[in-house]
């Protein structure tokens, strides 16, 4: 399943990409009990909430470079992740 606020995003991720099904709302996504992980894709600047929001609803995560705007920001995803005892990623495909 995947998450997009824009139609156009969404019908892309279902025709081109092949995703099942898609919301504009990220958090249909975590209450999915049938997702198992998750790729955080999004623009910088919701990486924080999106990576706390995966952690609370225990799903292990993948995120995109940077993880946070901040050393700040990168901490509280790390502490998040740690203490939830989760598996994480950050990617950085082209690096
Ligand atoms: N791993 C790498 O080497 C690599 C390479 C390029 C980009 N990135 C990272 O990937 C991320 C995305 O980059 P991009 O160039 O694809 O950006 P983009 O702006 O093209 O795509 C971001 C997508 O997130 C969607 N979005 C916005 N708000 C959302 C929300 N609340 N919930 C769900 N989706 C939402 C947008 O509609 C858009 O489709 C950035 O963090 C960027 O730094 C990583």
């Amino acid at each position: 399943m995947a998450a997009d606020p824009v139609q156009t995003n969404r019908d892309d991720a279902i025709d081109r990409l092949g995703y099942a099904a898609a919301t504009a709302n990220y958090r249909e996504v975590l209450a999915n009990p049938e997702v198992d992980v998750v790729s955080i894709c999004s623009p910088n600047f919701l990486h924080r909430e999106l990576a706390l929001a995966a952690v609370e609803a225990r799903k292990p995560l993948w995120l995109e470079k940077p993880m946070g705007r901040s050393v700040d920001e990168s901490r509280a995803i790390t502490a998040a992740v740690e203490a939830a005892g989760l598996v994480s990623c950050v990617g950085f495909n082209y690096r």
